[in-house]
């Protein structure tokens, strides 16, 4: 799957995962969007169109996003640079986590719940969703286990929630 060839439909997790192992090896795309903040982590757009859009993102170690869904997308993830840590939410249990290294690609369907970290200080990485992010939801694990989803826009950078302990109060 490359950009040039993209199907007027919605992509299922298999192809986007084609799409990014192709843009992976076509870093003339992609290079000179490559930044790095501890702040904030860096994003670049590039591609969206009515059924797929492609992001870069760049990662240190201190960027985080949280536990987060993707809404009704699925989703691809190649690591280009770097290595990224991707971990999964388990109730009452040890949380899952992988780290996928530069070379290594991941897709994902809509039930798909995850957390994805920098393991190295110059991490890159492509994504590709379809539909296209427009809502995703963030989740809260509070200390005693209890998880909570918030809708946010794509346009939010994901990030840990850091809600009141006391939520009663509101
Ligand atoms: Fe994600």
């Amino acid at each position: 799957m490359t950009y040039e060839a993209l199907p007027d439909r919605t992509l299922d997790k298999r192809e986007l995962q084609a799409l990014v192992d192709d843009l992976a090896t076509r870093p003339e795309l992609w290079r000179e969007q490559v930044a790095f903040s501890d702040e904030e982590r860096h994003y670049a757009s590039l591609y969206r169109d009515e059924y797929v859009d492609v992001w870069l993102l760049c990662w240190t170690r201190r960027n985080d996003t949280g536990w987060h869904d993707h809404d009704i997308s699925s989703g691809a993830v190649g690591v280009v640079q770097g290595a990224l840590t991707e971990s999964n939410p388990r109730i009452g249990g040890s949380h899952l986590s992988v780290t996928v290294g530069a070379g290594e690609s991941f897709c994902f369907g809509p039930e798909h719940i995850h957390r994805l970290t920098g393991a190295t200080d110059d991490a890159v990485s492509i994504h590709a969703y379809s539909p296209p992010l427009w809502r995703l939801g963030q989740y809260d694990i509070t200390e005693d286990g209890l998880m909570r989803r918030i809708s946010v826009s794509y346009a939010d950078e994901l990030r840990p929630l850091d809600l009141p302990v006391d939520s009663s109060a509101a």
